[in-house]
């Protein structure tokens, strides 16, 4: 399948489960002073998870473009140096306000990895949150037993607070998780230490794909922890990572959602990607930040010298750093890949093709 063929496979599987589409949110937020960017789907639901606003459907799906470079999410380190986290990504979610709970979000989310996408179950292993006392936060007994009658217990696999209790802040909407990891070893690797054992321990070949977070409380700004009126799910994959396993590759940037940028920069670097690896990692970097950059000028965020404009500006330096450090481009080149990102985007988030002239000039301008 192409990356647009399984985002539509994603679609058509909420839309059968009487879910309705939302459009995506802006990549910069600016009516809420917790969150500079966007960093999860579930940012723009907030109101509804608090109360505060009623949803117009209950139970809803969508792709989401997300930036995680600052405050409690923040890749932007990893970066280029291996092949799955990103700074700009598109996270699909499916959602519901006060309506299904665990055990649909679980047998949905199942239903759809190993029957429509067809990954292997053998492949496929599942946390839940393991509990903390000091917040008097029990084991997620609940989503255990619910896996408990999908999966051999072997392959479900406790998780700590840092790993399986979300929070999009240090204050607002949060709850337990529960993850679904793949182990795209060789066979041979499998048979000499199970996957189970790797879970959560940044190996690039047994990674997250999809996080299913069971919305019940709300963190507020003492830190303290209030039960909400209501219990929601916010679900997030990763659809870099889901169409690198499904495209069968070793890397996202293998995908066809990447190649398209990698060629262009290619043929202006003159480096062949795939032949030494300090080029390369300039290449991941410059593929992944050119996403970033232009995501948010395109949605208002010019590059500056504070704030949110001042993480767009050094994203934007740290490729330009790379292509001339490793690359030896030494000329303006960032806003030529620009046009690229049109083919790739245009469709699911119009503001990529009606703003890619100021995208291209604040670029090449910066
Ligand atoms: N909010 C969760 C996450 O970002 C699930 O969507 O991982």
């Amino acid at each position: 399948m192409d990356s647009k063929q399984i985002k539509h496979k994603f679609f058509e599987f909420f839309s059968g489960k009487k879910h309705e589409f939302v459009a995506s949110a802006p990549i910069v937020l600016k009516d809420d002073p917790t969150l500079m960017f966007t960093n999860a789907g579930m940012n723009q639901f907030k109101s509804y998870f608090l109360g505060t606003d009623k949803a117009k459907y209950q139970t809803v799906y969508n792709t989401q473009k997300c930036l995680r470079v600052s405050g409690k999410h923040n890749d932007l380190e990893e970066v280029g140096k291996d092949h799955y986290h990103h700074t700009m990504f598109e996270m699909m979610g499916n959602w519901s306000f006060g309506d299904y709970f665990k055990k649909e979000a679980i047998e949905w989310a199942w239903a759809l990895l190993t029957e429509v996408y067809g990954i292997k179950k053998k492949d496929l292993y599942v946390t839940i949150f393991e509990g903390f006392e000091e917040e008097g936060l029990e084991k997620d007994q609940e989503a255990f037993d619910i896996w408990s009658a999908i999966v051999d217990d072997d392959r479900i696999v406790p998780g700590n607070k840092k790993d399986n209790f979300w929070e999009m802040g240090d204050q607002g909407p949060c709850g337990p998780s529960s993850e679904i990891h793949v182990d795209l070893r060789s066979d041979t690797e499998k048979q000499e230490l199970p996957g189970r054992e790797l879970i959560n321990k940044d190996h690039p070949d047994v990674i997250e794909i999809w996080n299913l977070v069971f919305i019940q409380f709300n963190r507020k700004a003492d830190g303290s922890l209030e039960n909400l009126p209501q219990k929601h799910v916010d679900t997030g994959m990763g659809f870099e990572r889901l169409s690198r396993i499904l495209q069968n590759k070793v890397s996202n940037y293998d995908t066809d959602i990447f190649q398209p940028i990698i060629k262009k920069i290619e043929k202006i670097s003159g480096h062949h990607y795939g032949t030494n690896e300090e080029k390369d990692i300039a290449v991941r970097v410059i593929a992944d930040h050119i996403r970033a950059v232009s995501f948010c000028i395109v949605d208002g965020q010019l590059p500056s010298s504070n704030g949110a404009g001042y993480v767009v500006r050094r994203i934007l330096r740290r490729a330009v750093r790379y292509a001339y450090n490793f690359l030896g481009i030494n000329e303006p080149f960032m806003y030529k890949l620009v046009d690229v990102l049109e083919q790739q985007f245009a469709e699911d988030y119009p503001e990529i093709q009606t703003q890619k002239a100021l995208s291209q000039k604040v670029i090449k301008e910066e």
